[in-house]
Formats: structure tokens, sequence, C-alpha cells
């Protein structure tokens, strides 16, 4: 057989024929391309509307919920949530688009979430530093231009470390009615001459309704930070999640011991003479747990009415029960229930089935719920003792037997 002839050197009838297959691949391949840009044009107009948000899904982050997927739930989800919920929905995922970003595992950043990075420059939940509205897609630009707006919070969580504050947050956030920055603003304490307007950008966006939430535990053993949310208005609801302050106490440690390991044992940093036994309260881990003198300083600047206190441990026991108080004290309709929780045994704490924007499970990371060591029972015995009087004190301020003394 006769070999055959380079390309074009004899025109053969097939010829005409592949070139016409080509012509109509070529007139299918546009006309797919244009129903799908037109669908996708559609589907974001879609979202605009109050009827059933079209289930997308993002592994985005939003302020607040970096690393999670938004509005990933199916119409099962949407007719349980109310109006609200999806309002918020839609929010987050505009403000996640404003501000993609990779997501807090896909960064590897949950760990520093987790220990409370201080600021918010760049940080996850932040106010959108490096965002950027051109990455959004088209379409979505004018959407974006009147979508809430930045409000100071109405409530913070001021406290304790280690008393259970980010489990708290993360818990509120679940209500559709709250919108809460997700790493610490650390405004009061470390970034006040930074002024207000600084700290209500950090804010996310809200709708009317929504309250705007921080938490920033080191606020309430900070003596200036009382008057300056006063200053700031004398109306912000303040929330502070106690825990006993012996348990706080080695949590504290804990958290220390995992990133220095070379730190002194508790026992040896408790006391300031352990043949005395003079406990040394100017250690961090010690006065933090002295609940009562804190607050008093609130209480200069605050009726103890604005103020509630969250059992740290009925925060681990009964969720719902502490987060029904919350909600109460917040104004806010009770939505989040016990529905809304799980216990992990191999967490071996309550869970979310949902988290916010997610139709997923979700526990905290690994830096909350740490084993703690084993500390010598005698000075955990001292430790009891010289807070005793301290705990009876707060219990007569606040009104509530928290029962670390029973
Ligand atoms: P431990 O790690 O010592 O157990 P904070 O968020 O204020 O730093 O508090 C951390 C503490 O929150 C943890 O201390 C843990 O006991 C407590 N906590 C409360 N509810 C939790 C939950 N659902 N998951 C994990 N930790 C929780």
């Amino acid at each position: 057989m006769a070999p055959p002839g380079p390309a074009g050197a004899h025109p053969t009838s097939a010829e005409p024929l592949s070139r016409s297959i080509f012509r109509k691949f070529l007139l299918m391949l546009c006309s797919l391309l244009t129903s799908l840009y037109v669908f996708y044009c559609l589907a974001e107009r879609c979202q605009t509307l109050s009827g059933p948000v079209v289930g997308l899904s993002g592994g985005g982050e939003e302020a607040g919920a970096p690393g999670r997927g938004v509005l990933a739930e199916g119409p099962r989800e949407l007719a349980v949530w109310p109006a609200a919920a999806q309002r918020k929905r839609l929010l987050q995922l505009r403000q996640w688009r404003r501000r993609r970003r990779p997501s807090r595992r896909e960064s590897g950043e949950e760990a520093a979430w987790e220990e409370e990075t201080p600021g918010l420059a760049g940080g996850p939940g932040g106010s959108g530093a490096g965002s950027s509205v051109a990455e959004a897609p088209p379409g979505t630009l004018a959407l974006l231009l009147d979508e809430g707006s930045k409000q100071l919070p109405q409530a913070i969580i001021i406290g304790v470390k280690k008393g259970g504050t980010r489990a708290l947050l993360e818990f509120l956030r679940v209500h559709p009615d709250v919108r809460a920055v997700g790493a610490e603003p650390h405004f009061f304490d470390r970034s006040y001459d930074k002024g207000l307007a600084w700290y209500r950008d950090l804010m996310p966006r809200t709708l009317e309704g929504q309250i705007t939430m921080e938490k920033t535990p080191s606020y309430f053993v900070t003596r200036e930070a009382p008057a300056r949310i006063s200053a700031m208005s004398k109306d912000t609801k303040l929330i502070v999640v106690v825990r006993d302050p012996v348990t706080r106490a080695i949590s504290d440690y804990t958290q220390t011991l995992s990133k220095r390991p070379d730190i002194p044992t508790f026992e040896s940093l408790t006391f300031k003479n352990r043949t005395t036994g003079l406990i040394d309260t100017s250690w961090s881990a010690i006065q933090i747990g002295i609940y009562a003198k804190h607050l008093e300083h609130w209480l200069r600047h605050f009726p103890i009415g604005q103020m509630l206190f969250v059992s740290g441990e009925r925060l681990i026991s009964d969720p719902a029960g502490e987060l029904g108080r919350v909600q109460d004290f917040l104004g806010l309709k009770r939505i989040i229930t016990d529905k809304h929780f799980y216990f992990n045994k191999t967490k071996g704490f309550p869970c979310l089935k949902k988290a916010e924007g997610s139709s997923k499970p979700h526990c905290l990371g690994k830096t909350k719920g740490r084993t703690h060591p084993e500390i010598d029972r005698e000075v955990v015995q001292r430790l009891r003792d010289f807070y005793r009087p301290f705990n009876l004190k707060f219990y007569q301020m606040t009104g509530h037997d928290f029962g670390w003394d029973g």
C-alpha cells in the first residue's frame, strides 16, 4: 500500500467533512459557554431576592467563620431557618466573596485562631484587610455596595481567659441575629489609641436587628477597660464566662506550657515561697482568678444588671441552658437550643451539629480542651483555700453560687 502523502498535498473527500465537524464543535462550545455565562448571571441575581437561596458551597472564610463553607445547606435547612437567617447568610456570602482568602484550615491558621491571635490586621475574621472587591465574580460588585453597615459592638465577651470564651462565641454565632468578629480585637487593652473608627472597621457588617459582638478575654483584667468601654457606650452589654479559678489557672498554665515546654512547674510558679506557702498573686495565672477584685473595677462603671456571668462548667455540661440565658440577656429570640448540640465523645466536649454558615458538625480546635498536667494535690488544696474568700465575695456580688467551693 502507498504511504499517505503530506497533509494538504492530496486533498481527500474527508477533509471538508472534518472542517464542518470542527465548525459545529466550535459553535456548540460557544453556545455552551454563553448559556453557562447567562446561567451564572441569573444565579447571581437570584441571590438578591428574598426567595429560597440557591444552595451554594464555598470553602471561603467570612468575618468570624473562616474556613467554613457558606450557604452549603440544602432546602431542608432553609425551610427551618427564618428569613433573618437567610439574610444573614446572604450577607456573609457577599462579605466572604469580597475577602476571598485561603480558608483557615487551608492556610493552617486554625491554631493561631484558637490561640486568640492578637489584633486583626490581615487576620481571620478581620474587617476585610487584604480583601479585594476585584476578586469578586462579575455581577457581585453592585450588590456589595449597600449591604448592611459596620457598627460598634453592642455586646462584648470581656472574659475570662480560659473560661470557655471561644466556645461561647462560636455557639452564639449560630444565632441569625448575631454577627461577631472571629479574632480578638484587643482594642480596649492594646489598641485604644487607634480610635473608635479603627475599631468599628474591624466589625462585620450587620443588617438592622442584628447584634455586633466581639470577645477579648483580657478586658476583664485590664484596669482601663471599664472606663473605655463605658465611654464608647454606657449601654454596652458585658458577658463574663467564669470557671473554677483553680482549674482556670491550670488551664492557663497548660496553654503556656504548650508554647514554652521549658517553663518551671505549676507548683513552683504558684508560690512566692513554697515553705511558707505564700501564693504568688503577681503570677497572672493566679491573679486572673481573683474575680471579685476585678469585678469591683467594672462595677464602678456598669450596673451589675448590665453584666452576665456565664458558668464555664455549665457551658460544658449544659450548653443549651447557658445559651438560653445569654440569648435572654441579649434580648434575642431563643433560637439556639439543645437541638444545636451533640456531645462528641472523642473530643470530650459538646460540639455544634452545624456551625455558623455550614452544614457540618463543628467542634472547637485542639487548643481547646487540652489535657492538663497532674498537679500536686496539696498545691491544689492550698489554692482552693486561697480562692475561697474571693469566690464567696464573687458569689455575693453576682448573686450566683458557681459551686466551686461546694
Ligand atoms: P481547657 O483547654 O483547659 O480544657 P477559652 O476559649 O476562654 O480560652 O477557654 C478554653 C476552655 O474552654 C477550654 O479549656 C475548655 O475547657 C473550655 N470549653 C468549654 N466548652 C468547650 C467546648 N465545647 N469545646 C472545647 N472546649 C470548651
